[in-house]
């Protein structure tokens, strides 16, 4: 039996738009037709449980898809030990129960987590979105002045580097590891050529795939209130302004550069049932 494809998000850093684009993936893949569960691993900022909760509220009034949502809480057990394996066999859980849909979407915490690392293992696709600052680089290469061409893994690329491994000896299944630069600024910077000039540089070296993802956009706070993605804004008749076009035509162009394996065995499985 196929498993379902896992897409983990996650990069050890608040504020780079992980719930996001978690968020813009799962509607995307929806509306494809295919099946996603979704697994909140930051459920005490709950970004992304929120964002559907708000969902579940305007889906009273307009007709929106919503995924099958897990949240994790991390134990609280004092043992961590203990807390691990707690932590470790709610996620294995979850994944049992998600094991018949197409995907499964991984929203992570900012910051190095029992459930995180489990979840990076896992993962088919990672997808480690950074903002265009030297802060944010430093999550894959420390970044010291006037040593850029002496650069070192950081400590997350080279946990990231481990959870390939473990991935491959566990399932044989290579990971797709993918760094997307998001909430982009629309206008040239000499700091935004040189940052795609460090990462383009590192890719090959570090072993990712480099992306653009958003560019910085007003939109993306005002759509979390109702729980709607670029995607559903003609389902709630919100009339398109040239900004939205060209935030959906990032999105389109984004899905199509992740290059997720089509998946669509739920709907394959109810045309059967019908014909
Ligand atoms: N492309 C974007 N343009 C403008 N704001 C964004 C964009 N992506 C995310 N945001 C906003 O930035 C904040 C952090 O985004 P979020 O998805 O919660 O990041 P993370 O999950 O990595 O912490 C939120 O207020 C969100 O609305
Ligand atoms: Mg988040």
């Amino acid at each position: 039996m196929t498993q379902p494809y896992i897409i983990v998000l996650g990069n050890e850093k608040g504020g780079t738009g992980k719930s996001t684009l978690a968020m813009h993936i799962i509607v995307s893949f929806l509306k494809s037709g295919s099946s996603v569960a979704s697994l909140d691993l930051d459920a005490r900022q709950g970004t992304l449980s929120r964002y559907l909760a708000n969902r579940e509220k305007t889906r009273k009034d307009y007709d929106l898809l919503i995924p099958t949502h897990v949240s994790i809480l991390a134990s609280d057990n004092p043992d961590r030990k203990a807390a691990e394996q707690e932590d470790s066999e709610h996620f294995s859980d979850a994944l049992t129960q998600f094991q018949d849909f197409d995907y499964v979407v991984i929203d992570t915490p900012g910051n190095n987590t029992p459930l995180s690392r489990v979840a990076h293992a896992c993962a088919d696709t990672l997808i480690t979105p950074l903002n265009d600052s030297f802060i944010d680089l430093d999550l894959l290469v420390r970044v010291e002045t006037g040593a850029m061409d002496a650069l070192h893994p950081s400590v997350y690329s080279a946990s990231v580097w481990d959870y390939k491994k473990e991935k491959a000896s566990r399932s044989g299944l290579p990971m797709d590891w993918i760094v997307l630069r998001n909430r982009l600024s629309p206008l040239y910077s000499k700091n935004k050529e040189e940052m795609f000039r460090i990462l383009k540089s590192l890719s090959k070296r570090i072993g990712f795939r480099l992306l653009d993802g958003f560019c910085e956009r007003v939109i993306f706070r005002e759509l979390f209130i109702n729980g709607t993605t670029l995607l559903d804004l003609l389902d709630i008749e919100t009339a398109l302004t040239l900004s939205h076009v060209a935030a959906r035509k990032e999105l389109r162009d984004l899905m199509a550069a992740l290059e997720i394996p089509v998946q669509r065995r739920a709907l394959e499985e109810k045309e059967a049932k019908v014909a």
